[in-house]
């Protein structure tokens, strides 16, 4: 199918951790002056687009997705004037910046919360309230380490109120007009300030419904496609990234459109995570067998032309195992997190190199597979040189440490005598090994490699926009896919197991090593990956 070509179809993400990245004055904390320090580094790498994890006032109870004020900036991070600061340093280098809007409920802290449980108008039903704990009984706990019900009762009203998160994160009553104004409202705040779009933060639990799941309802997308007309309208330029952790075909419905015909236009988000490939790309990769990952893509509907799917490998939550089977779940931890402390919830809490042995060649197969697959891929803040994780930290705050640029004190990040959370400091991944200088300083780094995977994307929008049609090999081993755009082919090969995998290859260009294959046998060698860009009407073989 062709698609027009639309910037976010074609960005390269980087989610960034305020708090992690840089601090500017010295007091410990990460800081939105120091992500403007650090602005050129970005913009070296070649990201397009910087996603800002929640910088609202807020008591960090969930990090700051429990937001305490969404008209401001918390004070260890800034102000609004530097978050606009921000947003302009962006800018001038090509930068687009988006941020976390978190619809689905504030902190218990928020004044509105505050107001609902003294009963005071008009916020009496900005909550979801009720005088038994026992409604809405088909809904999941998501944090089932800490929770144990999604209702918790309120003294002061003497009611139960609602939420899916932390019980400190009162859910919204989306029920009511005026919470959908005042989402409206903050958007505007946000966009007046130059913002490039929002992550729309757990989405699918905006309204409940007795007798459902409450999750993905129909009255949901409804209030969905409304903002999604207020943005287009105010702000054309804007996207809308959903986060909705659903299978493809219950994230199919975030994109709007018709989900018969991929060719009318989306109406409800740009773009969605696509959740359940990650975990398979790791599935794969430990059984070295293609199977899961080619499944789950064949799996994935067609989306609208003018969206785009968002791929990851980590983030700053657990690897999240709730798109998998029970049984496949087991054995992910099984091979993934052997000590029980790096499980979290239904997921792992570990970062990209320690998940892989701090393995290179696992290390880039998989970054390989991230920007060659569909959809916009998300670098992880650190990730880009191999950082590593402290899983004896509470929650998920062991994959959100101190960005490591050098080998200075405090791994160049703070000047602080105690910083808020103690960088990476043991002997595979301390900031003395592992750290942003060194690998600038070494043509051969990791960090190089990152830069060039990006380039090579960026000129290749058949990795971004092309059609996808995967190919047979004895082998399972062999995961081998063409992306075809525009006349262009780009046949992608990855060997997931440790010996070389044989195959017929093409007479091509490989695009990583910039050298010409004349059609003949090829060994991939273990782990190893290649992008081959085929002339047009060429056989491929394997
Ligand atoms: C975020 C989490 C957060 C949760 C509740 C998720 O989508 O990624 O970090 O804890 O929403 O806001």
């Amino acid at each position: 199918m062709k698609r027009r070509k639309l910037w976010y179809q074609t960005a390269v993400f980087y989610e960034l951790y305020v708090r992690a990245f840089k601090d500017s004055d010295g007091d410990g904390h990460g800081d939105l002056k120091g992500v403007i320090e650090r602005m050129d580094y970005l913009a070296d790498l070649g990201v397009d687009c910087i996603w800002l994890l929640p910088t609202y006032p807020s008591p960090l109870v969930d990090d700051g997705y429990d937001i305490a004020d969404y008209y401001g900036v918390h004070a260890d991070y800034g102000s609004l004037e530097d978050f606009k600061a921000l947003i302009e340093a962006a800018h001038a280098r090509g930068l687009r910046v988006v941020t976390d809007l978190v619809m689905n409920h504030t902190s218990d802290q928020h004044p509105w919360f505050q107001a609902s449980r003294r009963g005071e108008a008009p916020y009496t039903d900005y909550y979801v309230w009720s005088d038994t704990d026992d409604k809405y009984a088909d809904a999941r706990i998501i944090f089932l380490d800490t929770e144990s019900s999604n209702w918790t009762w309120d003294e002061e009203r003497g009611q139960y109120f609602w939420h899916r998160f932390y019980s400190q994160q009162p859910d919204l009553n989306f029920d009511n007009p005026a919470v959908q104004e005042e989402l409206f409202d903050i958007a505007r705040f946000w966009m007046d300030l130059g913002l490039d779009g929002f992550r729309a933060d757990a989405v699918p639990y905006l309204i409940e419904r007795e007798g459902t799941n409450c999750e993905n309802l129909p009255e949901t997308h409804d209030y969905l496609k409304r903002f999604r007309a207020m943005m287009d309208e105010e702000y054309p330029d804007a996207i809308l990234l959903c986060e909705a952790n659903q299978w493809p075909e219950d994230v199919r419905p975030y994109f709007g459109g018709d989900a018969d015909d991929p060719t009318v236009p989306g109406d409800e988000f740009h773009m969605g995570f696509h959740f359940p490939v990650m975990p398979r790309l790791y599935m794969a990769l430990k059984r070295g067998n293609r199977t899961p990952v080619v499944d789950i893509m064949k799996r994935t509907p067609e989306i609208p032309a003018n969206t785009q799917w968002c791929t990851f490998l980590r983030n700053h939550d657990e690897l999240t195992l709730e798109m998998v089977t029970e049984e496949e779940r087991q054995w992910m931890w099984k091979q993934y997190a052997p000590d029980p402390r790096m499980r979290l919830n239904l997921g792992i809490r570990r970062r990209l190199a320690p998940l892989v042995d701090n393995s290179r060649h696992k290390i880039e197969l998989l970054n390989s597979l991230l920007f060659t697959l569909p959809g916009s891929p998300i670098i992880y803040y650190g990730d880009e040189i191999g950082m590593g994780d402290n899983i004896q930290l509470h929650d998920r705050n062991g994959v959100r440490t101190p960005m490591q640029w050098d080998n200075g004190r405090n791994a160049g990040f703070s000047t602080a005598a105690i910083t808020y959370t103690p960088a990476i400091d043991d002997p595979i991944y301390g900031y003395q090994r592992v750290n942003v200088a060194d690998q600038l300083a070494n043509p051969t780094s990791l960090l190089y490699r990152m830069h060039k995977l990006i380039a090579i994307y960026k000129e290749q929008p058949a990795l971004a926009l092309g059609d996808l049609n995967f190919l047979d090999h004895p082998d399972r081993a062999l995961l081998a896919f063409e992306r075809t755009y525009n006349k262009e082919t780009i046949l992608c090969l990855h060997n997931l197991s440790q010996r070389g995998v044989k195959l017929r290859a093409p007479t091509s260009w490989d695009l990583l090593a910039d050298v010409t294959w004349h059609e003949g046998l090829m060994t991939i060698p273990p782990f190893g990956y290649r992008w081959l860009k085929i002339e047009f009407g060429r056989q491929r073989l394997l």
